[in-house]
């Protein structure tokens, strides 16, 4: 889409650039206060997990509207090893890489839908959204 935000992710220092674009455009959509952290919590787990597991990838932030409502769409992908089992990855307190394991289970919780694309070899597409009150 045209006007998506994009921002590339190969490192910690982008995880923190996708967080604050995805900030400023769920602000532009018109949500406030504590969702802009929430929000961007679940952005920065998403690209933390690019970084982590898949060592570079992509954000794409958009708005959209569900029946009138403003809310924001987050679609992270990459190009990595994907992920061998989903259901488990979406568990709480599953990792295969020595972390806590809350990183999509949270995002999931924080956001109002989550789905993840996932092939192994050939990388995943996770895909967020949130609506406005
Ligand atoms: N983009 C990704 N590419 C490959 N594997 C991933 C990706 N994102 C998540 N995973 C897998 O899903 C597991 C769970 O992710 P997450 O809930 O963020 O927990 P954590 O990052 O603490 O391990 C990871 O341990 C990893 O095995
Ligand atoms: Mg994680």
């Amino acid at each position: 889409m045209s006007d998506d935000v994009r921002v590339a992710v190969a490192a910690e220092s982008d995880v923190l650039a996708a967080r604050q674009e995805g900030r400023r455009l769920a602000a532009a959509a018109g949500f406030s206060g504590s969702d802009l952290t929430i929000i961007a919590t679940a952005i920065s787990e998403v690209a933390r997990n690019i970084v982590h597991y898949a060592t570079r990838g992509e954000i794409l932030l958009r708005v959209a509207h569900l029946d009138g409502r403003p809310g924001i769409v987050v679609v992270a992908r990459d190009e990595g090893p994907g992920i061998p089992d989903l259901e488990q990855a979406l568990q709480d307190g599953y990792s295969t890489g020595g972390g806590l394991g809350l990183g999509l289970p949270g995002a999931r919780r924080l956001m109002d839908e989550l789905e993840v694309v996932t092939e192994l070899g050939r990388g995943t597409t996770v895909t967020m959204r949130k609506w406005t009150a």
